[in-house]
């Protein structure tokens, strides 16, 4: 009695008080998404549960085909084996099915496709640099005195000097900075080899290329760290040129770039 008791505490607090911190940092043992913080990624995350419900029912119903088929065709069983090559209707229905299946299917993700393809009119344009190994980031709207704009890099900070509750191989010594609630474009391309500019929780992830500009764009809808990294194997440092997205209020957003730029 006692033990049902706590069940159903549980469940009642659990509802009653959903977890208020998000996970926006690869975790031990995950095997779902990190939480969205951007419209695209919870777009994706939508796509992905709808996909998985006609990945279960398709998986469901080959499975038991199959092992119908191995129990009922098996040679003592069925000793005199059927002569039958072909039958018309079966073969149209497994060859409409599958494809209405894709139609259904093709609806939601082209419209996820081409949404994820638009930039809606950015406020602010950031350039990323992938190189072998670490990022650069270049915030060339503003332009100081000497008219020069804001350039700096962003190096793994080494496993010797984390302080408590850092992440290991994640945490960076510059992050990048962007406003919430605010239409952001950034520009991805590499100085030396590709690179992949990538973070889970933002549903990003974009090509570096020497010599190419890509572009994606963000709208982060709350506060906070986006762990990333990069996602293209670039040598022998790949894993450990990570990407953290800090995302601040405007004007936090505003104060940090007066700083930067009368320095
Ligand atoms: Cu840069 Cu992998």
């Amino acid at each position: 009695m006692n033990f049902l008791k706590i069940i159903f505490l549980s469940i009642f607090f659990i509802v009653l008080y959903p977890p208020i911190s998000f996970s926006d940092v690869a975790e031990n043992w995950q095997l779902g998404f990190q939480d969205p913080a951007t419209p695209i990624m919870e777009g994706i995350i939508n796509l992905h549960h709808d996909l998985m419900f006609f990945i279960c029912v398709i998986s469901i119903f080959v499975s038991w085909m199959l092992i119908r088929t191995l129990w009922h065709f098996e040679a003592n069983q069925n000793s005199i084996p059927s002569s039958l090559s072909h039958g018309t209707l079966i073969e149209i229905i497994w060859t409409v099915t599958p494809a209405f299946i894709l139609l259904i299917i093709a609806v939601p993700s082209f419209s996820l496709l081409y949404a994820m393809d638009e930039i809606i009119s950015p406020a602010i344009t950031i350039k990323t640099l992938g190189h072998q190994w670490y990022w650069s980031y270049e915030y060339s709207d503003y332009l100081n005195e000497e008219g020069e704009s804001i350039v700096y890099d962003s190096y793994m900070i080494p496993e010797e000097d984390l302080i408590l509750g850092q992440f290991r191989v994640l945490e960076v010594d510059n992050r990048m900075v962007i406003p919430v609630n605010t239409h952001v474009r950034i520009i991805v391309s590499a100085a030396d080899v590709l690179h992949s500019w990538a973070v889970p929780s933002l549903g990003v992830k974009c090509d570096a290329i020497p010599g190419r500009l890509n572009q994606v764009s963000l709208f982060v809808k709350r506060e906070g760290l986006y762990y990333g990294q990069c996602s293209e194997i670039c040598g022998i440092n790949h894993g450990f040129m990570p990407i953290v997205v800090e995302a601040v209020p405007l004007s936090n957003y505003i104060t940090w770039i007066s700083n930067k730029l009368n320095n």
